[in-house]
């Protein structure tokens, strides 16, 4: 059912808030669409971000989330997820997952079906299939594509280093060489290889939760993990203080728990998008080319954005409905 309300727009200034909101990462309509439906149909804001992930993992959102999507170094399809009850700090979230589709639907079961905050790996998907979830090939046509091309280009791009044969000309296998090289990496990933979706759900009570969901990081070494499942680095929240999420490089971006880091500048005052900018620029001290956003929320329904301008970012696309808007919105910043 579509509501519109017709209300002057200098009643909500830029800046002003409302409740509930839904925000995610990327142009992703159709997942804060599923986020906010689900609330306003008196769902908790754990099943709003857990729908709204899970929309993204059914309909492939760029084919970086759910299946069919990145392939990594042998073809294979592996999902990372994690979801974040604000309001007891309770976390669910699982990395390296096969054959199950729905990676956010399988982090709720670590978080509501055991006592045990993270599952990794093959044992994960048997973790799910024991808890109902369906075992599927998560390869399609489009992701063994992307694997022929990979392959057929000589394994570029390659994430591998220190190793023989060359990994920037060679396809492996690889074995290590003895005297390590200065690491001169310069990042491979861009706004095409980006890696998730970050949500963030606040009710009217204040009830903050977040989730994440990706199949990672395209031609990954099997078994790597990003930032996404990672507990305050993909996303973070705490009802006492908002939340964050964040998008990116993530292999450069968990070192720094930007989530947690935004969060904490919250609960010390600071206004979701300074908050926002802050874990950014700690990450910049370091890595200043990152690729990289972030997206903050305080417990009022502030919220604000951030990213890194970088060679291949220059404004960042998230979206967002609350009441204001009742409708999923496209919001841009420019990145500093
Ligand atoms: C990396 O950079 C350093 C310093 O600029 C240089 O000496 C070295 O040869 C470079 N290594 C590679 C593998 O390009
Ligand atoms: C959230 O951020 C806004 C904008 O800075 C601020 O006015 C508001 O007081 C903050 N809310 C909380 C609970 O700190």
């Amino acid at each position: 059912m579509l509501v519109i309300f017709l209300i002057p727009s200098f009643l909500f200034p830029l800046g002003d808030a409302s409740l509930p909101l839904v925000i995610n990462t990327w142009p992703f309509k159709d997942a804060t669409a599923a986020a906010w439906n689900t609330l306003q149909s008196g769902g908790s804001v754990l099943d709003a971000v857990e729908k709204g992930c899970a929309q993204c993992e059914i309909d492939q959102c760029d084919g970086t989330v759910g299946y069919g999507g990145s392939p990594d170094e042998t073809g294979e399809t592996t999902l990372d997820a994690m979801i974040m009850n604000g309001d007891t700090i309770e976390v669910g979230a699982v990395a390296n997952l096969r054959r199950i589709k729905n990676a956010i639907g399988v982090a709720r079961a670590v978080m509501e079906r055991s006592e045990h905050t993270f599952l990794a790996g093959e044992s994960a998907s048997v973790f799910a299939e024991n808890m109902g979830f369906i075992a599927e090939d998560l390869t399609t046509d489009k992701s063994l594509n992307i694997f022929a091309e990979w392959l057929k280009g000589n394994c570029q791009p390659n994430y591998r280093k220190n190793v023989i044969p060359d990994p920037s000309k060679h396809c492996g296998p690889y074995k290590p060489i003895t005297t390590l090289q200065q690491d001169n990496r310069t990042s491979h990933i861009n706004i095409h290889s980006h890696d998730t979706i970050g949500m963030i759900a606040i009710d009217q009570a204040g009830h903050v939760a977040a989730a994440t969901s990706t199949n990672g990081l395209r031609h990954k070494v099997p078994g790597r993990v990003g930032d996404s499942p990672i507990i305050g680095a993909g996303a973070y929240a705490d009802s006492s203080a908002g939340a964050a999420a964040a998008t990116g490089d993530g292999d450069v971006m968990m070192r720094f728990l930007p989530s947690y880091l935004a969060v904490e500048q919250m609960r010390a005052g600071a206004d979701p998008t300074t908050a926002c900018k802050m874990a950014i620029s700690r990450i910049k001290r370091h890595y200043s080319e990152f690729f990289g956003a972030i997206i903050c929320a305080n417990t009022t329904g502030h919220y604000g954005a951030a990213c890194n301008k970088a060679p291949s970012l220059s404004t960042f696309h998230y979206m967002v409905a609350d009441s204001a808007s009742d409708t999923p919105l496209l919001k841009s910043v420019n990145c500093f």
